[in-house]
């Protein structure tokens, strides 16, 4: 990772401050064709409407945020599960990086840093889930977190098409 690029853990009343620029960065990644729950089109300021939502209730979540002298530059949520019967288990959610910032390491180090915060958060099971052949598949195997399986048609990408994903889950040590 750069060494111009800083990492913050926030909670979610810290990181409304950045709902601009996680919609932003959310839409950048979008308009890529990262598939991220949203089809082509996602604006800025749908996609910062969409962090406020996610931000306004306390629900335990912790965000990682990177910073490089642009600005933010990568985000990435660990999500406690919030049943009453998995009080151990968390999601890894909206692993973003932005376009400028990819291939250096980064991805790799907000997952590190999300692993060490559910730590914290006394989590020790974590699941999530991405596109089958995408990216992101590289980084969670290369972080040796195990694939389950691949679900079919299980979400549209950016421009319309059915596409496979992967789940992914990792116990910590
Ligand atoms: C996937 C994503 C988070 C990776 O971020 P990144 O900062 O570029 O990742 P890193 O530089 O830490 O790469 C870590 C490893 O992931 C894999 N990887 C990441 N991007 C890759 C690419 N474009 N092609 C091939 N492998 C890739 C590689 O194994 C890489 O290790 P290496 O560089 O030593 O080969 C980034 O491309 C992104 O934000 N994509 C759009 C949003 C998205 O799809 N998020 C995933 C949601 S589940």
């Amino acid at each position: 990772m750069s060494p111009d690029v800083r990492l913050e853990v926030l909670t979610c009343a810290l990181a409304r401050a950045h709902v601009e620029a996680l919609g932003q960065l959310l839409a950048d990644c979008v308009a890529q064709g990262a598939s991220v729950s949203f089809l082509s089109g996602l604006t800025p300021g749908r996609a910062g409407d969409w962090w406020a939502g996610q931000l306004s209730a306390d629900d335990g979540r912790r965000l990682v945020v990177a910073f490089d002298r642009q600005g933010l530059c990568g985000v990435v949520q660990v999500i406690p599960a919030g049943t009453e019967n998995q009080p151990h288990r968390g999601d890894v959610a909206k692993m973003l990086v932005a376009p400028r910032a990819r291939r250096q390491g980064l991805g790799a180090a907000l997952l590190a840093a999300a692993e060490g915060c559910a730590r914290d958060m006394n989590l020790s099971l974590l699941v999530l889930d991405t596109v089958t052949g995408g990216d992101a598949e590289r980084l969670y195997a290369k972080a040796g977190w195990t694939p389950v399986g691949s679900i079919p048609g299980y979400a549209l990408s950016t421009d319309g098409r059915p596409e496979a994903t992967t789940v992914f889950y990792k116990a910590l040590a």
